[in-house]
């Protein structure tokens, strides 16, 4: 059975889609077999994984919970040129993405007219979690109806935040509502993880210590990903960092944080 990591925060911008990809592409790049699913109806999981519009069929989510279609039949599967060849010595596993768009919020909107309960994510997914070692489940910058039933959806979730005032505020609000959700779901935070950081700055250093206190054992600081225009650049590309500028510092980073992922839940399994 396959393990599902959400990438929550409800504030904007601070990287859950770029490092939702990065994990995801990562995995499969390690030989791993992956899903990604895009809850976020801004449904960037597409345009990050260079592949093509199909119309309606962009809108997975609302075709599988609304529309009745198969799951199967809601599916991208990832050409593997996109994730194949990052890691020498390693055969690439596989790539497969359930799409999401606008309709979305319209899907969440028929779950709560229908009654539906917020096990129906769950429900759904179940598939994916069996045929895959990893779902991976990027989410957008709001709560939205389908907030609850994402976490119930998760083994885990990480928190992306940026080292600012606003960002603390963001997590500490974001953790707040994973514990008042807390009988809805089992979900558990893997880890809170500082994004486009400053590391010289007097503040990155002050609100690292200042959330590591608040949340004790659940900051990854030595994972952190520093503040680069590579990672813009690279999405412009069209290709994660590790095949825009392997040895730059920036698919380091994303190496090391797909590289603790897989500690974490190897750990977790024996
Ligand atoms: N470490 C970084 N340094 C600089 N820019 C970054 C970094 N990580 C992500 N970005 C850029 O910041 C922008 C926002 O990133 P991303 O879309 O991943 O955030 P998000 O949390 O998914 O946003 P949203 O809340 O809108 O879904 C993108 O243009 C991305 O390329
Ligand atoms: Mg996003």
């Amino acid at each position: 059975m396959g393990v599902t990591i959400s990438l929550m925060n409800q504030k904007g911008g601070v990287g859950k889609t770029t490092l939702a990809v990065h994990i995801g592409v990562g995995l499969a790049a390690l030989g791993y077999k992956v899903a990604m699913i895009d809850m976020d109806p801004q449904g960037q999981l597409l345009v990050s994984l260079a592949l093509d519009s199909m119309g309606d069929d962009d809108e997975g989510i609302f075709n599988l919970l609304v529309n009745g279609y198969a799951l199967e039949d809601t599916l991208r599967q990832v050409p593997e040129d996109r994730f194949k060849g990052y890691v020498e010595g390693r055969d690439s596993g596989t790539l497969t993405l359930l799409p999401g768009g606008q309709r979305t919020q319209l899907a969440a909107l028929d779950m709560q007219l229908r009654g539906a309960d917020f096990n129906i994510l769950r429900q759904a997914f179940e598939p994916l979690q069996t045929e895959n070692h990893f779902v991976i489940v990027d989410t957008p910058p709001t709560l939205s109806l389908f907030t609850p039933a994402i976490l119930g959806a998760s083994n885990y979730v990480i928190i992306p935040t940026e080292l600012d005032r606003l960002g603390i505020d963001g997590v500490e609000k974001f953790m707040g509502t994973v514990i008042n959700l807390s009988g809805m779901h089992s979900a558990q935070v893997m880890a809170i993880l500082p994004t486009r950081t400053k590391p010289q700055t007097r503040e990155h250093l002050d609100r690292a210590a200042e959330l590591s206190t608040k949340f004790p054992g659940l900051v990854w600081t030595d994972y952190g990903i520093t503040e680069s225009t590579l990672w813009k650049e690279a999405s412009d590309a069209g290709l994660p960092v590790f095949g825009y500028a392997p040895a730059h510092q920036a698919a380091d980073q994303a190496w090391r944080v797909v590289g603790r992922v897989l500690e974490v839940v190897q750990k977790a399994n024996g």
